[in-house]
């Protein structure tokens, strides 16, 4: 079927994060949301379908997994990604933040250093300091305009740390790393003997002909390493239904993670993640193959408006992700009276730079998934905003 990506949904008062929680995160409600990272899109057909079958059933007791279940995101990854993955080594868990915080407070003594790759999604921040660790930095660079590893800097501290967060693809700057980056993350790792965990959430969404390679699939050593998250709810726009898949090199790691599950009684979807996360990668693929290029045209539509309208803002089509990263250092305002800048000026809802990292300056990340109706509109009010500074 096709799916019509331009029509405007309204969210509004549906107990949506991105609208409803407006004015608890920017101080009022009169501004274009941009921020979090769902989309404004309807999720493909076959899930809403199935999403319907289960709330007609009536009845939302206890839920038994079937085999099925991780069957269809392996199926999946070997289908899309060519990973070979063994389903008997797959977890369930309500998220990928919860399962990275849990594996860190597992694995990781209290007040171990987890190495993670600034600028990067604030959540990891808050993963290390809430397990009870303490943050390492590993700094990406701009070499020659593009985002890259510093591979010294990576080395030393690796030999400081306990745990890497590795984010593949990368959330904010949408980087896809390339198989020989990869490749020596993971042999470093191994050589320090330090704990990689790769968070793939973002792994569906490609754009420009890259192909994102699992880290646990780069080779032998990686698939006897490696722990990796990946989940239906970012590629599908599922998130309100809290599912993901952690797949373990070896059956120790994951009988210690489902312990802990298994101890809180958190181990079973919800009636509803059940079925969506299964249907999704059975029969999703259509809905996904038409939402790639949309965003990728709001992607090449941002880029064009700001070079041609907003020149002082610098931003370029990220390799994965539905979000992109704004340079608004010519704008010349502080962290705050940017923030201030973008809510009360511009009437937009976008993510500071500093929840990236707080020592940035200048920088704001952009959500694109949304109707280009809404791109439009926004993009005209940063205009003028930028036109009367
Ligand atoms: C890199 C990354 N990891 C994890 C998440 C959240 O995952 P979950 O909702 O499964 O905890 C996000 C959400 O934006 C993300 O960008």
């Amino acid at each position: 079927m096709k799916y019509n990506f331009d029509e405007i949904i309204p969210r509004l008062n549906t107990r949506c994060a991105k609208y409803d929680e407006r004015l608890k995160k920017f101080g009022t409600e009169d501004l274009i949301p941009l921020w979090i990272a769902d989309m404004d899109f309807k999720t493909a057909e076959p899930i809403i379908k199935s999403l319907k079958q289960k709330a007609e059933e009536g009845i939302y007791g206890y839920v038994s997994r079937p085999d099925s279940y991780f069957k269809a995101g392996c199926d999946w990854k070997k289908r899309r990604n060519n990973w070979d993955i063994d389903e008997s080594l797959c977890s369930f868990s309500i998220g990928v933040v919860p399962a990275m915080t849990i594996m860190a407070e597992i694995w990781c003594e209290n007040g171990s250093k987890i190495l993670i790759q600034p600028p990067i999604y604030g959540e990891f921040f808050e993963i290390v300091e809430n397990s009870g660790n303490s943050i390492l930095k590993n700094n990406l660079i701009k070499k020659d305009g593009k985002w890259c590893i510093d591979w010294d800097d990576f080395e030393n501290k690796l030999k400081l740390a306990s745990m890497f967060l590795f984010c593949n693809p990368h959330n904010p700057l949408g980087i896809v790393w390339e198989k020989n980056e990869v490749e020596r993350i993971v042999n470093f790792c191994a050589k320090y003997n330090v704990i990689l965990i790769s968070d793939e959430i973002h792994s569906d969404l490609i754009f420009n002909n890259k192909k994102f390679i699992p880290t646990a699939s780069v080779n032998e050593l990686a698939k006897n390493t490696v722990i990796s998250c990946f989940s239906a709810t970012k590629t599908f726009n599922l998130a309100g239904l809290q599912a993901c898949t952690v797949v373990f090199p070896n059956n120790k790691l994951k009988s210690e993670f489902d312990k802990w599950w298994y101890a809180k009684d958190i181990h079973r979807n919800n009636s509803f993640s059940s079925v969506a996360m299964e249907v999704a990668y059975n029969e999703g693929e259509e809905w996904l193959e038409q939402l790639l290029p949309y965003i990728d045209n709001n992607f090449k539509f941002v880029v064009e408006y700001c070079k041609k309208y907003i020149p002082k803002i610098k931003t370029f089509i990220p390799d994965a992700t539905y979000l992109m990263w704004l340079d608004c250092q010519e704008l010349n305002l502080s962290n705050e009276k940017l923030d201030e800048f973008m809510v009360k000026k511009a009437k937009l809802g976008l993510s500071s730079g500093i929840a990236f990292d707080k020592e940035l300056d200048g920088f704001m990340r952009l959500n694109v998934a949304c109707p280009i109706s809404i791109l439009k509109q926004a993009l005209e009010q940063l205009k003028k905003a930028v036109d009367k500074l």
